[in-house]
C-alpha cells in the first residue's frame, strides 16, 4: 500500500506524513530529503547548473546511499549520516534548482521506486501521485495559503536558530513554488484522482486525522467486492 502525498513547500507534508506513517506502522519516505541530499552531495563536488551535461556522470559516482531503517529513510554520504545540513536555506534553494535536471529526477525515481517496493509506505514530495507512484491507491494534494506556509517555515527556522525575515521567506517560497510548478519534467501538479486537503486553518492533529480517515475509507473501498 502506497499513500502518495504531494504539495507545495510549507504545506505541512513532512510533519503530518511522519506522524501518519508512525500511527499506521508504515515507512515514511521523505523524497524532498532525497533531492536535498543530491543537491548537497553535488555541491560537495562543486557542481553548478552550468555543468548540466556532467550531472549524470557525477550522480553515478556519488557515495550517496538511501536505506530504510526502523520505518524511516536514512541517507548516508561516504557512510556518514546526513541530517540537519540538508535543511539549510542554501540547500533548499539548490534542491529546487537541481530538481529540474532530468538525470537527477531519473536517478532519484529509481531509488524511490526501489524503496517504495518495501511495502506499506507514506511517500511525500512533488510528483509522488503523478509520476513516481501513479497507481497509488491513496493520493492526496496537501496545500495551504502562502502566508500560512511562510509563517510555518519561519517558525521552523527559528527553532533551529536561523532568523529569517518573513517577507524574504514569503518571496522565496513563492519563487520555489513557481519553479516547482513550471519545470518541464515532473512539475508539481494535482493528480486528477487526488483528494485536495487545505491545511491553512487546521491543526496538525486534525490533518493527520483527516488522512487516517481517508486511508481507512480507501482500504474499505478496496476490500469491497467488484
Ligand atoms: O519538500 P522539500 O522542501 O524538502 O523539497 C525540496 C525540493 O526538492 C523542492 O523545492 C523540489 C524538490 N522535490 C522534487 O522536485 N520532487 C519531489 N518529489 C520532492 C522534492
Amino acid at each position: 500500500m502506497i499513500i502518495a502525498i504531494d504539495g507545495p513547500a510549507g504545506a505541512g507534508k513532512s510533519t503530518v506524513c511522519r506522524l501518519l506513517a508512525r500511527e499506521l506502522g508504515y515507512v515514511y519516505l521523505d523524497t524532498g530529503a532525497m533531492y536535498r541530499a543530491v543537491a548537497w552531495a553535488l555541491r560537495q563536488g562543486g557542481f553548478t547548473l552550468e555543468q548540466e551535461s556532467r550531472a549524470g556522470e557525477m550522480l553515478s559516482k556519488l557515495p550517496l546511499r538511501f536505506v530504510l531503517e526502523d520505518g524511516a529513510l536514512v541517507i548516508t554520504y561516504e557512510g556518514r549520516r546526513l541530517g540537519e545540513e540538508l535543511r539549510h536555506p542554501d540547500i533548499t534553494r539548490y534542491a529546487s534548482l537541481f530538481s529540474r535536471l532530468q538525470p537527477v529526477r531519473a536517478f532519484l525515481m529509481e531509488w524511490q521506486r526501489r524503496l517504495g517496493a518495501a511495502g506499506d509506505v507514506v511517500a511525500e514530495g512533488r510528483d509522488m501521485s503523478t509520476v513516481v507512484f501513479p497507481d497509488a491507491p491513496v493520493k492526496v494534494f496537501l496545500t495551504a495559503n502562502l502566508a500560512t506556509r511562510a509563517a510555518r517555515r519561519q517558525a521552523e527556522y527559528l527553532q533551529k536558530g536561523i532568523t529569517m525575515d518573513y517577507s524574504t521567506l514569503e518571496a522565496q517560497i513563492r519563487e520555489r513554488d513557481e519553479a516547482d510548478r513550471e519545470r518541464p519534467i515532473a512539475p508539481l501538479r494535482t493528480a486528477p484522482d487526488a483528494v485536495i486537503l487545505d491545511t491553512s486553518a487546521l491543526e496538525i492533529a486534525e490533518v493527520v486525522r483527516e488522512l487516517r480517515d481517508l486511508v481507512a475509507r480507501k482500504s474499505k473501498d478496496n476490500d469491497l467486492p467488484g
